[in-house]
């Protein structure tokens, strides 16, 4: 791995693939604070997701998602889990890999619908054919998500094995860096 400055752990990946829970979790095995970007979103904006959708756009709610991307940058000891936006721009991860290593969890489109019909909540798939938009949105947006550092399945793997190899790849690659820092 080319010298890195690995301070956090950031997660990207699509809807529904479990970036938050086994973000949550493995912050807690890591001793780390967590942190999701769509919630500071909300919080900078006084209004929940939907509402940015809806009262201001989607080009407003990237912005925002930009300047967010932008401040978690000084962060470090964290887990820094994202919207499924975030890893589909290639200047984003570029910019968290400056801070991170950056793990892209991963589904088949089929459980994906599963998961994010039990949630709702996403303004992108309320349309007429969600499954349809997860597909066509997962195709998109898989040559960006696997510019990530380590592709990681949660199909057939509870997220608390996911959090586990979370923590794993975490410790290797900070290993690895402090390794190669100290033989230069
Ligand atoms: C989005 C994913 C959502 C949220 C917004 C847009 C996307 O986050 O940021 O609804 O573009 O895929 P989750 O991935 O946490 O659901």
């Amino acid at each position: 791995m080319e010298q890195r400055d690995i301070r956090n752990l950031a997660l990207i990946g699509f809807m529904g693939t479990g970036k938050s829970t086994a973000g949550q979790m493995a912050a807690r095995f890591l001793g780390f604070e967590f942190l999701d970007t769509d919630q500071l979103i909300e919080e900078r904006a006084g209004r929940t997701i939907p509402e940015i959708f809806e009262q201001a756009g989607e080009t407003v709610f990237r912005e925002l998602e930009s300047q967010v991307i932008e401040l978690v940058g000084q962060e470090s000891g964290k887990v820094i889990s994202t919207g499924g936006g975030v890893g589909a721009n290639s200047d984003h991860v570029a910019s968290l890999k400056k801070h991170s290593l950056v793990v892209c969890l991963w589904a088949n489109p089929e459980t994906i619908y599963r998961r994010v019909s039990a949630q709702g909540n996403r303004p992108l798939l309320e349309c007429e054919d969600p499954k349809g938009r997860i597909h066509q949105l997962l195709e998109e947006r898989s040559p960006f998500y696997r510019q990530a550092d380590v592709l990681l399945s949660t199909e057939l793997r509870p997220l608390r094995d996911v959090a586990s190899l979370l923590c794993r790849h975490f410790r290797e690659a900070q290993e690895e860096c402090r390794n190669s820092k100290s033989a230069v």
